[in-house]
């Protein structure tokens, strides 16, 4: 036995051999197989449900195990061990940090969340009920303008230095646009906090001289950034690695990931999860609502995954989480909901034909109502703990001497030629 696929084209009685390679034959190969001079075949994909677009080593997901690692970790060992920063360590450079290196990578983010000041009057362009996400959008792609060197993407250092930029500032644009549409004071860094300490500072810090956070708080927002931090080649991380493919700033190809992350089907979905939560409104109206859904009338958000088809591992473990936060917060009233929503589904035979669990977004979005994040927050927090992963990707990408700018073909399906008509003779 080979590692080959023998193929016959019976168009022409031809036979083919193509070479499997890690479990998928080249496209490229199929365009041997060919009829006359017509171009040869090529593969037709929607979604890319069946196709790898690259070669990756940063995270492995095993969706019928329920396996999920990154650079190796289990999520379920970095949750409970590592911190946001020490994994975005681990997703940039492959390897856990020393101690001096997490020290040195923590001190390089924590002096890079400033902004520039005049990023603060784009910002306050936005109408007062602006969509943080668009803001946020808007305001990464403007940080392009303002690094102009970060378009030499050839340069490693250089990579390094906007890698840390884009970390260490995402939390400040997130802040910036969250106090924008309260028409409250933006609130600057704090060098003297952590991270996730800084980032609550910079939301919630009003008159008072330092912002004290709940350290069971800080925890469990820290462990949603762990869980979020990267997903192999999900549809916002093929949307950084689509445009950074024409070898654009990292800026503007993150840009890109977070308008993809945007969409209610990826990262909205835990903002729409919560809408879906308070339409529902009660217990009683569950059986009601679950039949809609199956009706075709809307889908159960929270629910499905294209590649986890018995559970997301992240799903279980903010789970748990939710209860140390309602520890500190009390319990989310919808949080009921939740529970018995989840309950019907897993016993339905409409979810388990199509093998819908719960996935990351589904319990998300109590944690960050419980923490006082409007709906429309949410999936800034999301885009926030997906940058290294995008980054990672990103880095991947552009030192991957097999990687082409990305351009799909496409099955031509208009008219073909014809002759411009006159307007009297339309
Ligand atoms: C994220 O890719 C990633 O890794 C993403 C992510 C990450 O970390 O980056 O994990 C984060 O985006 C999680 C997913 C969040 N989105 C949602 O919760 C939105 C609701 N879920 C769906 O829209 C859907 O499940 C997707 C988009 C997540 C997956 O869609 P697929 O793989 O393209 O599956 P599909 O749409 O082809 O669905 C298969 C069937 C269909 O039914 P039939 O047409 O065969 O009858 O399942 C149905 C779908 O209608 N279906 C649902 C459903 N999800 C799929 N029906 C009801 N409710 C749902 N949630």
């Amino acid at each position: 036995m080979t590692d080959t696929l023998s193929v016959r084209d019976n168009r022409t009685g031809r036979d083919y051999e193509l070479a499997i390679t890690d479990g998928t034959i080249r496209a490229a190969d199929l365009k041997q197989i060919a009829v006359d001079d017509d171009g040869g075949l090529a593969t037709y994909d929607p979604g890319f449900v069946n196709t790898a677009s690259c070669r990756s080593s940063v995270t492995f997901i095993d969706g019928d195990k329920g396996v999920l690692e990154y650079r190796g970790y289990p999520i379920e060992q970095l949750a409970e061990h590592s911190t946001f920063l020490e994994v975005s360590y681990l997703l940039l450079n492959g390897e856990l940090p020393t101690a001096d290196e997490l020290a040195a990578w923590t001190h390089q983010v924590t002096h890079h969340t400033f902004l520039h000041e005049n990023i603060k009057q784009f910002i306050q362009g936005f109408r007062y009920d602006a969509h943080p996400m668009g803001m946020l959008m808007a305001s990464v792609s403007a940080l392009s303008t303002f690094y102009p060197d970060a378009s030499d993407i050839s340069d490693s250092a250089n990579r390094q230095l906007q890698i840390t930029r884009l970390i260490a500032k995402m939390p400040t644009l997130g802040a910036f646009a969250y106090r924008n549409g309260l028409g409250k004071p933006y609130v600057y860094p704090d060098n003297g906090l952590s991270y996730v300490e800084n980032f609550l500072a910079m939301l919630f810090k009003m008159s008072e001289p330092r912002y004290e956070s709940d350290p069971r708080i800080v925890k469990a927002l820290d462990v949603l950034l762990i869980l979020h931090a990267d997903h192999e080649q999900n549809c916002s991380t093929n949307a950084v690695r689509s445009v950074g493919s024409s070898q654009v700033d990292p800026y503007s190809a993150v840009a890109a990931g977070i308008g993809a992350l945007y969409g209610p089907l990826h990262g909205g979905a835990n903002e729409a999860v919560l809408k879906m939560l308070r339409r529902i409104g009660s217990v009683e109206n569950i059986p009601g609502f679950i039949e809609g859904v199956k009706a075709g009338k809307e889908k159960l958000m929270g629910f499905g995954h294209r590649v986890y088809k018995n559970f997301d591992p992240r799903a279980t473990i903010i789970k748990k989480a939710c209860d140390d936060v309602f520890e500190v917060t009390g319990v989310n009233p919808l949080l009921a909901i939740a529970k018995e929503l989840e309950k019907i589904a897993l016993e339905d035979e409409y979810f388990v034909k199509r093998k819908l669990y719960p996935n990351v977004d589904f319990y998300s979005g109590l944690i960050y109502e419980a923490l006082e994040f409007p709906p429309e927050m949410f999936t800034v927090l999301f885009a926030i703990g997906r940058t290294p992963g995008w980054l990672a990707q990103w880095s991947e990408l552009v030192q991957d001497k097999e990687q082409k700018i990305a351009r799909p073909k496409q099955i031509y399906t208009g008219t073909r030629t014809r002759d411009f008509v006159p307007m009297d003779q339309r």
